[in-house]
């Protein structure tokens, strides 16, 4: 059978008991039911939900909880992530709450039920309220509460409408939402039309679009216990992206894969939890794209399977699910940042080149290492230094003895025109001699850290040694951060940091004391299929409590919450932009920070593997991101480390960095020609930051993807769907690098479009297909599809020389002879300049032979000189060339037109025509 007579045979069947037992209602008290035969034949493997995550059962322990117990029709052997059809599976009449009551005002539909099965998980909620808002025209936000008690709810940082139990109006502000009541449990909430089980049937909804496309709806075995809840979903199609912190190709496999989300220190490996939770997807519909996000901060099992259909099983919480409409697929990133929040805008400075390593050990080792960079011509903007700044590995405090000079290194730094990040470890040492360690005196103080059972601070081992961790739900955390970071800085003038281990990461399984393996927050009744199945291995007791709720909770929001707060402790030291790069994530992190995949190694499969971590997270919204260039663990080859360059000068955030088990592999390391080659790549890069840095304002203003996987932007061609090889900044830059030893060509596909080579011009021949490029040692294929106008600028060693060096445009034309582009500009650094209107924003088009600006908004008065154009496509050579109708000398090489001497300003309307030929 077809997967979609599959589905119209399982919703049949669906309906039919849904029919039978709406008339057959049996008493609403909790009963234990048998198992029906007629109920168990579902209509095929791939629509068995799993009724025993835990592993395999006996055949009784099955039918105990009211499942079916049957062998696959079909076996088939498990799938990467561990899954295969299960065994135990929930008949199609599990009917865990029947609905008592309906009902709906504008913007807001309810449903009311209650419990009639008990779950095999301890403390059932026996009265559910499902609440389904119009959080906007295209954001449907569904709730499903405990009715009679509150829960833990995640916290977003920004946008979150609460609505609390019992509240049942349209959210203000919202009315114009377009909702309006259709026949009693069928509602219209903008672009969604919801569909409610009726009282007395079995609860359960479907979501759809107005047009009738099914987006989700509700099916298997629903549970709500204390700590499992379980909810299954139809899907629209098997073709999604997303579902991380992850590593592996970008679509999501719908062949049994099991997605464990829970914050944990990782090296990045496939099939396992990472440091970052995202349960965000984006689909595939009959009409385009959808998202679909589940807000949860508790460890989670994201199940896909062939149906196709989807699970979330999670254990604490609530259900806050929130669904968007799309249908193109950029405008479903743009519905999901205006709900988590949309990126940061980073000072231009971290547009740059990054570099650091783990063994330094001193400042003056620091130092040699940009000298050496200096002395190659490579271009840097930003020096790290890693925990070996600190005396003893305790954060804020500089090892003078050791360490050497810190202060004058940052001096050293800013003189360059460079800029100084820092390691901000969030284990705070407990065993310094009272009265000399500031960060734990102070937060002892403040009774600022996370507390342990019996009120004292929890304690774990990190770098240097006993540790506790401010408790940043903690209303005064803000303050405590700012003063211990703004004390230091007094010292040591850091323009951004780097917030690690935040996981929360201890050597201590648990703390010093171990956990309470019977306390269920440290043990619960069922533990997602994470690594080691175990929440606290490699991390702190759960059981440990914060101001807003337990550990239990709050675990994948540590990161986030310390991200937070240093970013703001930051811009109010500096009252300028900064940067903050965190390991840990979760939802709507690119607020406030960036995002490395952390401790990689130093493989030809870990540098192909950044990719799609890049790609992933900037579909998240997080895209200040990139990878360990050269990896961090494992010495990289000469060859490799020399690739992974080319590729890494083109992460949105690019830095090499390595552990201290490894020897250096900054750019300077490997000869000559490796190193004129990583100068090369990186004077490409600088070229091209006028072009990125309009990408990140984008981002910043509606949430679009910086670094685009090729479906995205061609999300009609199949051919793109699984491309991770090769990625995209913005709609106009296609870069295929090379992930393969001992290659002087890659296979590269061009998506049905006009295609130049960046840095001949040469058009590619063909496209809509897989063409073979050259790429000798020191070449990364960069590419510009026709149609875009790329601002770019002459490139410095340093962003602080690049911003007044003079710009340069790149028209690609398509074959109509088009083509457009935008350049946003601000001063780099200053607070809020989108905002406050310190910016200019400049658009381009080309029509018939001519170029015009035409400036848009000019708020800013810095530097915008262009002097030169290039343009690729034309046909035949000009026989004259005006700026703003006065005759210029030019170029022209086979299809390339250069012209060098434009002089005008950007701030100012200019026209460049070339013509004359015909
Ligand atoms: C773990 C981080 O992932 C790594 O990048 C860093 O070098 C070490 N912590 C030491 O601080």
């Amino acid at each position: 059978m077809s997967s979609l007579s599959d589905l119209l045979m399982v919703r049949l069947c669906l309906l039919l008991w849904l029919l039978v037992k709406s008339v057959a209602a049996p008493d609403p008290a909790v009963v234990t039911m048998t198992v029906d035969d007629a109920a168990c034949d579902i209509g095929g493997d791939d629509w068995r939900f799993d009724c025993f995550p835990q592993g395999t059962p006996a055949q009784t322990e099955c039918e105990a909880r009211g499942c079916c117990w049957r062998p696959p029709l079909k076996p088939r052997p498990p799938s990467p992530s561990g899954l295969t059809v299960p065994e135990c599976y929930f008949p199609l009449d599990y009917q865990s709450y029947r609905t008592q009551a309906v009902s709906s005002s504008r913007g807001h539909g309810q449903v009311k039920a209650t419990l009639t099965k008990g779950s095999p998980y301890p403390r059932d909620v026996r009265n559910i309220q499902a609440d389904f808002f119009a959080h906007s025209t295209n954001v449907l936000n569904i709730q499903i509460r405990d009715a009679d008690r509150e829960r833990w709810e995640v916290p977003l940082l920004h946008n979150r409408r609460h609505c609390g139990r019992g509240q049942g109006s349209a959210w203000p502000g919202h009315a114009h939402s377009g909702h309006e009541m259709g026949a009693g449990n069928v509602l219209t909430f903008g672009d969604f039309l919801v569909t409610l089980s009726k009282p007395g049937q079995p609860f359960w909804f479907q979501v759809a679009r107005t047009t009738g496309e099914i987006l989700i709806e509700s099916t298997g075995g629903f549970i709500y216990s204390d700590q499992l809840l379980q909810l299954s979903t139809t899907l629209a199609s098997s073709l999604l992206y997303g579902l991380g912190e992850r590593r592996g190709g970008l679509a999501v496999s719908a062949n049994w894969t099991r997605v464990a989300l829970w914050n944990r220190d990782h090296h990045p490996k496939e099939n396992t939890n990472l440091y970052g939770t995202h349960p965000f997807y984006i689909a595939r519909d009959a009409r385009g794209w959808h998202g679909v996000l589940f807000l949860s901060s508790n460890a989670l099992d994201v199940i896909v399977q062939p149906a196709p259909a989807l699970t979330w099983r999670t254990i604490g919480g609530i259900f806050d699910i929130y669904l968007f409409s799309g249908p193109e697929i950029w405008a479903v990133t743009r519905q999901y940042t205006e709900v988590v929040g949309r990126p940061f805008m980073p000072p231009y400075w971290a547009l740059g080149f990054h570099l650091c390593w783990q063994r330094y050990g001193t400042a003056n080792n620091t130092r040699a290492t940009m000298d050496r960079l200096r002395k190659f011509g490579i271009p840097q903007d930003v020096q790290w230094n890693d925990i070996d700044y600190a005396k003893g590995a305790r954060v804020f405090t500089t090892d003078t003895e050791k360490f050497g000079n810190q202060v004058g290194l940052a001096g050293e730094i800013h003189s360059r025109g460079m800029h100084y990040i820092i390691m901000v470890d969030c284990g705070i040492s407990n065993n310094a001699t009272p009265g000399t360690y500031q960060p734990y005196d102070l937060g002892r103080q403040m009774e600022i850290f996370i507390k342990d059972l019996d009120g004292q601070p929890l304690v774990g081992r990190v770098w240097p040694g006993t540790t506790v961790w401010p408790d940043f739900t903690n209303g005064q955390s803000g303050r405590y951060w700012r003063k211990i970071a703004g004390d230091f800085h007094k010292k040591v003038a850091f323009d951004g940091a780097w917030v690690d281990m935040n996981e929360i990461s201890s050597f201590a399984d648990g703390s010093v004391h171990g956990c309470d393996e019977k306390n269920p927050l440290d043990v619960p009744p069922y533990i997602p299929g994470i690594a080691d199945r175990e929440l606290y291995k490699h991390s702190i007791c759960h059981h440990g409590r914060h101001a807003a709720s337990s550990h239990y909770n709050v675990h994948s929001l540590y990161g986030l919450l310390e991200a937070n707060a240093t970013y703001h402790a930051m811009l109010s030291i500096r009252g300028k932009r900064t940067l903050v790069i965190s390991r840990s994530s979760f939802v709507g992190q690119g607020q406030v920070s960036g995002h490395w995949s952390g401790d990689n190694s130093g493989t030809w499969h870990d540098m192909h593997m950044s990719i799609p971590a890049m790609l992933q997270m900037n579909l998240f919204g997080v895209p200040f991101t990139g990878s360990d260039i050269c990896g961090f663990f494992l010495n990289a080859t000469e060859e490799l480390c020399t690739r992974w360059h080319q590729l890494g000068a083109f992460y949105v955030f690019s830095r090499n960095h390595n552990s201290d088990t490894c020897r250096p592999q900054d750019p300077g390391q490997f000869g000559p020609a490796s190193a004129a080659s990583t100068r090369k790549a990186l004077l490409t890069r600088y070229t091209l930051l006028p072009y990125l840095y309009t990408l990140l304002f984008y981002s910043h203003v509606y949430g679009d993807p910086v670094a685009r996987p090729l479906f995205f932007q061609y999300p009609d061609d199949s051919r793109t769907q699984d491309i991770d090889r090769q990625f995209m900044w913005g709609p106009a830059l296609l870069f295929s690098p090379i992930l393969e030893p001992k290659q002087t060509s890659v296979l590269a596909y061009f998506p049905r479009d006009v295609w130049f080579d960046f840095y001949s011009g040469r058009r590619v021949p063909r496209s809509g297909q897989v063409v073979r490029l050259p790429a000798q040692y020191d070449v990364i294929n960069v590419h510009v599809r026709g149609g875009s106008v790329v601002p770019m600028q002459s490139p410095g060693l340093t962003t602080t020389v690049s911003r007044e060096l003079p710009f340069w445009l790149l028209v690609a034309l398509d074959d109509d002879g088009e083509a457009k582009g935008q350049l946003y500009v601000d001063d780099g650094e200053s607070l809020d300049t989108y905002e406050r209107g310190l910016y200019n924003m400049v658009k381009f088009e080309t029509q018939k032979n001519t170029l015009w600006s035409k400036p848009e908004f000019i708020g800013y008065h810095g530097n915008m000189n262009l002097s030169n154009v290039t343009v690729f496509g034309l046909q035949d050579m000009p026989t004259d060339v005006q700026v703003n109708g006065e005759s210029v000398i030019y170029q022209f090489y086979d299809t390339v037109l250069y012209i060098p001497q434009v002089k005008v300003s950007l701030a100012k309307p200019f026209n460049v025509t070339w013509g004359g030929s015909e």
